[in-house]
């Protein structure tokens, strides 16, 4: 636990030194849960969103774009289900004044059950050496078991009653678990009660005729109420897609975790519109295709697995969240959702208007049932990142930051280094990067030793570094240093675009699907 802290914590401190995301308003000593992203998080952002729309978009010939309005009239979120259903159960300590997550205080409690888990594994494997066998110690051992059991069964039953709505229950649960409160120790609680998470603000210049609107809490409203534009506008046939990225607004109670949970942050939807009847099959063709997307990164299979919903959102029939292992265990990272036709329908209802489908081949109209896939651009750039960053001990005893983060998403893509700031080299350096820039995010760096320079690269997340020696003058070849291997090859000036482009361009990448 200490460990996943102590890398969590540099994660953090990473981030900040290196130009990728600042606590927002610092000089204020920063706003809860809010985050700015800086000259490197901006471009490994804007790449792992471009990385998605062309797998969602550019690649699927019936699934097309859509940049909707923040502001939706607010009969929207009356339709969703969103002012009457979108709510956290919260809970008070008497003591502290602070305020928690009900849930989240119980699935605390069982990831703790976890890590015992993991300390009995730890032990076994010193205690029987090569001939320790993890799965089979999993499957059989009694500790190990007796804390899975607990485990599964605090979650099976936290799952039923937040579905049942029985939040006399949810106390209940954390009363028996002997819960206490982190910051004062006791446990003395208040009632478990729901608190809604969507942002209220004010359209219009006067008090009188301003109208009530809310920040919306999903991009997928959007989608929804545009269901028929689109549908129009493209001829488009079903089953067809309409993706869109932006930004969504929560008043989270429990943000923390960085970037993890934050009260602005983006998502990246798409809402896959189907025949009725076909949604299982659709639900199982978007658990693989967004699953097979991920593990295009190379990130690991076993940093991923996918949790099946008891409780399902208001809106859907199925669900499985996509979850990661990030620094402080598995969580969230995409929601994969068959949404029914409950948003449409809500939508047909309340505002009068017919949201259909005119189906050729069957000679009649109906409401499109809808699979919703859902990912956090804010938690993919966590996942990208935590997993990159690495400390990496050398053959000589030392040891390297390196952020190996995923080539077709690093920010820079290669940094030119004149070996030393004299004899042309300097000016042979810039000329390559004058030219490597109209394909490529470069830099060039001259200051400091050149095995410094790596280092700093290395830290940055830069793919490639390229150094023009004495002997560039003579036969125009360079050395050009991969960051993870750190083996250099000397090669020709003129292959320079060409090797980069093979390492970094999304159509490799993609291309792993
Ligand atoms: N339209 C469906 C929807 O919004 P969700 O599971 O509430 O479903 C989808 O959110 C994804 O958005 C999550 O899997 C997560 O990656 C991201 N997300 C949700 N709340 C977030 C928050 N407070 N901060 C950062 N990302 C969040």
């Amino acid at each position: 636990m200490a460990k996943q802290q102590d890398k969590f914590k540099h994660v953090i401190s990473h981030a900040k030194e290196y130009g990728y995301v600042f606590q927002s308003s610092e000089i204020y000593d920063g706003l809860s849960a809010v985050y700015d992203y800086a000259q490197n998080g901006v471009e490994l952002k804007k790449n792992i969103r471009e990385y998605w729309w062309k797998a969602m978009v550019q690649m699927n010939e019936n699934i097309v774009g859509l940049d909707s309005a923040i502001f939706m009239h607010p009969t929207v979120w009356k339709a969703s289900g969103h002012v009457d259903a979108f709510s956290d159960p919260l809970i008070d300590n008497k003591d502290s004044k602070k305020r928690y997550r009900a849930d989240v205080l119980v699935e605390d409690y069982v990831l703790k059950l976890d890590t015992k888990i993991e300390k009995e594994v730890k032990k076994a494997a010193k205690r029987f050496g090569d001939a320790f066998n993890k799965s089979e110690f999993i499957s059989t051992n009694p500790r190990v078991l007796g804390y899975k059991e607990k485990g599964d069964a605090i979650l099976k039953r936290l799952g039923q009653s937040l579905e049942k709505e029985d939040l006399a229950d949810v106390k209940a649960l954390i009363e028996e678990l002997e819960i206490a409160c982190p910051l004062s120790g006791s446990r003395n609680w208040t009632d478990v009660k729901q608190f809604n998470l969507m942002f209220g603000t004010k359209l219009g210049a006067s008090a009188e005729t301003a109208m009530d609107l809310y920040l919306r809490p999903e991009t997928a409203q959007g989608i929804f109420v545009n269901f028929l534009n689109v549908q129009k506008s493209g001829r488009m046939k079903i089953p067809f897609g309409i993706a869109q990225t932006g930004k969504a607004f929560r008043n989270e109670i429990v943000a923390r975790q960085f970037i993890f949970r934050m009260r602005e942050f983006e998502q990246m939807e798409m809402q896959f519109f189907i025949k009725p009847g076909t949604q299982k099959e659709w639900y199982e063709h978007w658990k693989e295709a967004r699953m097979k997307w991920h593990l295009s990164l190379g990130m690991g299979e076993d940093n991923y697995r996918f949790y099946d919903h008891e409780k399902m959102a208001h809106y859907a029939d199925a669900a499985t969240d996509i979850e990661f292992r990030f620094p402080f265990g598995f969580k969230e990272l995409e929601g994969i959702h068959s949404r029914t036709d409950f948003d449409l329908k809500a939508h047909e209802e309340h505002s009068g208007k017919k949201l259909q489908f005119f189906d050729h081949t069957e000679n009649k109209s109906y409401v499109p049932y809808v699979l919703e896939t859902s990912v956090g651009l804010d938690r993919m750039f966590l996942a990208v990142f935590s997993n990159s960053l690495q400390e990496e001990e050398l053959e000589n005893g030392t040891t390297r930051t390196v952020l190996k983060l995923p080539a077709v998403l690093a920010p820079t893509k290669a940094a030119i280094l004149p070996l030393v700031k004299k004899d042309g080299l300097p000016e042979i350096a810039r000329k390559i990067m004058d030219d490597l820039k109209w394909d490529f995010n470069v830099t060039y760096d001259e200051k400091d030793a050149v095995g410094r320079r790596y280092r700093r690269q290395d830290a940055n997340g830069t793919p490639f570094c390229i150094t023009v020696d004495h002997d560039t003058l003579n036969d125009d070849s360079v050395t050009i240093r991969h960051r993870d291997t750190m083996e250099q090859k000397r090669v020709k000036i003129s292959e320079l675009t060409t090797i980069i482009e093979q390492e970094v361009s999304m159509k490799t990448w993609l291309m792993k699907m």
